[in-house]
C-alpha cells in the first residue's frame, strides 16, 4: 500500500470524486484550503499572462481570474471530469481557457508570467515538472507551488496522524473517497517534495523562497527565472 508511486494515485483519486471534490477540500482542511489559496494568491499581481497547472475544478483558477481580471489564464489538467467541472465553473470568463494535458509532458507552445499549481508536487518529479515550467516560463516570470506537507512538531504530527485515521472512518461512509483518505497520509508523509522541488529550482538557476502555513501541514515554494 505504501509503497505505490504517487503518480499511480491520480486515476484512483481522482476519477470519480469531481463533483464532491469542493465540499470534500473544504471541510477535510477546516476552510484551510480558502486561507492556503490566498497565500498563494498574494504571490501574484499584475501577471498577463498566468498557467495554472492541476488547475482541478477551477477553485483557484477563479480566484486567480477575480484577482487579475485581466490577465490571460490558461488551466491545465490531466484528469477530464475534473476539468468539465473547471469549464462549467468559469464558463463566464472569455480570458480563461483550459487544456488537458499531463503537467509532466506539458507542451503549451508559448510562455507565461506566471505558472502556479496547488496539491500537484507531490505527484510529479521534481526535476520533469520545474523544467518544464520553465520552459513555459517568460524571463522574470514566477513559479508557485503549494501543497501539503508533514508537520515536523511531534505533538502536531500525533494530531496530524489521529485527524487522518478519523478520516479513515468517514471514508467508509463516502465510497469514492475511501482510497483517498487511506492512501493521502502515506504520501503525504513519505513525500519529501519540498526539499526536491527547491533543489531543482536552484539546479535551473532560479531564485527560491519558502513558506510553511498551519503549523506546517501545507506549502508554498515561489521560484522567480531571473535570467
Ligand atoms: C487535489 S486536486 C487539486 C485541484 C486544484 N489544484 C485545487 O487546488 O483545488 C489535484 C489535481 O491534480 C491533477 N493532477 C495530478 N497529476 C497531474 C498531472 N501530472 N498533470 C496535470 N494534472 C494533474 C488531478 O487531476 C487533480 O485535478
Amino acid at each position: 500500500m505504501i509503497k505505490k508511486n504517487p503518480k499511480e494515485l491520480v486515476q484512483t483519486f481522482f476519477n470519480n470524486t469531481a463533483n464532491s471534490y469542493d465540499k470534500i477540500v473544504y471541510w477535510t482542511t477546516f476552510g484551510k484550503d480558502v486561507f492556503w489559496k490566498q497565500k498563494i494568491l498574494e504571490h501574484l499581481s499584475n501577471e498577463k499572462t498566468v498557467l495554472e497547472l492541476a488547475c482541478g475544478t477551477g477553485i483557484l483558477t477563479r480566484k486567480i481570474a477575480e484577482k487579475i481580471p485581466k490577465a490571460k489564464i490558461t488551466g491545465v489538467d490531466i484528469t477530464k471530469n475534473y476539468l468539465e467541472k473547471a469549464k462549467e465553473k468559469l464558463i463566464l470568463y472569455r480570458n480563461v481557457s483550459f487544456v488537458n494535458q499531463d503537467a509532466e509532458k506539458l507542451d503549451l507552445e508559448r510562455k507565461f508570467d506566471c505558472i502556479a499549481a496547488s496539491y500537484l508536487p507531490k505527484y510529479c518529479i521534481a526535476d520533469v515538472l520545474v523544467k518544464n515550467c520553465i520552459e513555459h516560463l517568460n524571463v522574470g516570470g514566477k513559479i508557485i507551488l503549494h501543497d501539503f506537507t508533514y508537520p515536523k512538531n511531534k505533538l502536531v504530527q500525533k494530531m496530524w496522524n489521529f485527524y487522518f485515521k478519523l478520516l479513515y472512518l468517514v471514508g467508509l461512509f463516502i465510497p469514492n473517497w475511501k482510497q483517498v483518505f487511506i492512501y493521502l497520509p502515506h504520501v503525504i508523509r513519505n513525500s519529501s517534495w519540498v526539499r526536491e522541488y527547491e533543489s531543482a529550482m536552484r539546479h535551473y538557476g532560479l531564485k527560491t523562497s519558502r513558506q510553511d502555513l498551519t503549523f506546517g501541514s501545507s506549502t508554498i515554494i515561489v521560484g522567480i527565472k531571473i535570467v
